[in-house]
């Protein structure tokens, strides 16, 4: 667009918001978590989780961020929720709610990745664009944290990988991507 005698050109100015991901790895029983850890920790899982997320902020519980081996994650933004005014650690930012995480991470270019643990899946489903999801095909022993129900109704599956398994482990694993159904 040109301004009446202006040589300055406009561009249309469009608000995108960034897409919402939930990123997690469930057993089929949608158990996510066990005493603070996961389950499972699969090497080709953890590398795609780096890829998908680097560059992107990530926002999650105050739990799950004292559960990663070495605090925050390098290459993207560390948004941490919690109610404790005082929380800090290094190359963190703290919030006190799930909408300022929101709002800050919205500041970003990128997408948002929300990476648990179970009380910060439960606030953002309803947020969420899309998830994805490693499904370990394994039962985990006394979990005591879960990713919620996906709806079918209101998740369609984009993406299902075959299985593969994890040389380690011995474990069986495959990605499933969904996006929320329109309308
Ligand atoms: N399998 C996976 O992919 C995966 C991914 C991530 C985590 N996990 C696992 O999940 C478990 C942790 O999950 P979790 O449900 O126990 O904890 P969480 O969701 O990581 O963190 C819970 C904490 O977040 C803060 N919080 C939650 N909602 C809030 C709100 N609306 N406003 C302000 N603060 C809020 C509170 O912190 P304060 O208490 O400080 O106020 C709360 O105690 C661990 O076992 C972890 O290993 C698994």
């Amino acid at each position: 667009m040109m301004l009446k005698n202006s040589r300055i050109s406009v561009a249309p100015i469009f608000f995108m918001q960034n897409k919402i991901n939930i990123i997690v790895s469930v057993d089929r029983n949608n158990a996510i978590g066990r005493q603070g850890d996961m389950p499972y920790h699969i090497s080709h899982d953890l590398k795609r989780f780096k890829a998908l997320t680097m560059g992107c902020p990530v926002v999650m519980g105050r739990k799950t961020f004292e559960s990663l081996p070495k605090g925050a994650l390098p290459g993207r933004r560390n948004i941490v929720i919690t109610r404790d005014s005082s929380y800090t650690a290094p190359n963190i930012e703290t919030v006190s709610s799930l909408d300022k995480a929101i709002e800050l991470a919205q500041q970003s270019d990128s997408d948002i990745f929300i990476i648990g643990g179970g009380e910060i899946y439960r606030q953002t489903m309803a947020l969420a664009d899309n998830l994805f999801i490693t499904l370990v095909d394994d039962e985990a022993e006394n979990p005591d944290t879960f990713f919620p129900e996906i709806d079918s109704n209101v998740w369609v599956v984009t993406e299902s990988t075959p299985f593969e398994v994890d040389e380690r482990s011995g474990l069986k694993y495959k990605f499933i991507n969904y996006s929320r159904k329109l309308g």
